[in-house]
């Protein structure tokens, strides 16, 4: 069996820097058309000119002949100017800022721990036009860690979209039953990304047969029930949900570590994951909605031209792939996965 889809584009990614990029950059370029490119490497990208030249990084480490076109983020700060949010709307290559609540996941020090502090960005950015990508989770010790994103909604999310109803929010890498509903009846200002991985994984997986760092990830994996609601709204149609890998490569050493680093390699085979997902919800004729247009739809670009075919047949995932001088083990390292590329 076959199937052809217009070419998706991936609207959470990371990417990282430096000798770390290339292989992590094939991988995606492959496959997606265009990507989302988040900011949070150290230090983090806060300006329209850092952004720019880390697109110049990512264009010259590309593969020949690619047409991959990386779209960049601004890492939101509690001491951002407003007037950078002036220069983001007059550049070609920047689209949207991400907030990360301090200390909520990867290199999130600099972020926001006071919504109030920023503010006046949120102003400017809904005078503007300027799509919003949240990390969605409180970051309270208090809180337990598989309601951070239940809890965010209701304190942060709720009063934001009320103060801001033009705003243009996407949730990212939703995880639970809760965003689902709370996504899929707010005003169409509001969208939500996806991972595969939340797609294809709970939180047994997190330990069954011994714990796996290679499952750690943020928002942290949840239960069934949140697996099945976030598989019913992915395959549903609803223009509001849409593919974001958050594919996150870490050093083998980083995660198979005491203190290892959350985030989950998907890349060298996103959309193969997501046909997986798919399928399993009998649902593959609505993957091209979900990977292909409604992402570019709510980021107002145009839909891509080109098609990509994926193909049922099986294959092993590698063990690890190149990173820098170390490893990175993918997801589903050394396992088969269902569909493969042409
Ligand atoms: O698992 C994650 N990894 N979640 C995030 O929010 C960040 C990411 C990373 O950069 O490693
Ligand atoms: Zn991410």
């Amino acid at each position: 069996m076959r199937i052809t889809l217009t070419q998706p584009d991936d609207w959470h990614l990371h990417l990282r820097e430096g000798i770390q990029m290339p292989s992590v950059l094939a991988a995606t370029s492959r496959c997606f058309r265009r990507a989302i490119v988040m900011p949070n490497l150290k230090p983090a990208i806060t300006t329209v000119n850092q952004a720019l030249a880390y697109r110049e990084q990512i264009v010259a480490a590309l593969p020949a002949n690619s047409s991959f076109n990386p779209l960049m983020t601004l890492y939101l700060t509690e001491n951002m100017p407003v007037t950078e949010i002036g220069k983001l709307k007059d550049s070609e290559h920047v689209f949207a800022v991400k907030y990360y609540p301090a200390k909520a996941t990867t290199n999130s020090e600099k972020g926001v721990v006071d919504i109030r502090r920023v503010w006046a960005i949120f102003e400017a950015m809904q005078d503007y036009d300027i799509p919003l990508l949240i990390h969605g989770e409180v970051t309270a010790d208090s809180i337990d860690i598989f309601d951070r994103e239940r809890v965010f909604i209701e304190e942060i999310l709720d009063p934001l979209m009320e103060h801001f109803p033009s705003l243009r929010i996407v949730l990212e890498h939703i995880t639970t039953k809760d965003a689902v509903e709370y996504v899929a009846i707010a005003n169409d200002n509001l969208a939500a990304t996806i991972t595969a991985h939340h797609l294809l994984l709970n939180r047994n997986d997190i330990f069954k047969g011994g714990i796996n760092p290679h499952h750690y990830c943020l928002p942290i994996l949840k239960a069934e029930r949140h697996r099945q609601a976030l598989l019913k709204a992915a395959t549903s149609g609803n223009p509001k949900f849409f593919l974001g890998t958050d594919s996150a490569p870490h050093a083998l050493s980083a995660k198979e570590s005491a203190c290892g680093c959350a985030g989950i390699y998907s890349a060298p085979a996103a959309l193969e994951l997501y046909a997986e997902a798919f399928e399993q919800a009998e649902a593959l004729d609505k993957l091209e909605g979900f990977a292909s247009f409604y992402g570019a739809d709510f980021y107002r670009l145009p839909r891509n031209t080109e098609t990509v075919t994926l193909e049922k047949r099986t294959w092993q995932m590698p063990n690890d792939f190149e990173f820098g001088k170390e490893k990175v083990v993918p997801f589903r390292a050394g396992q088969a996965i269902a569909w493969q590329l042409r």
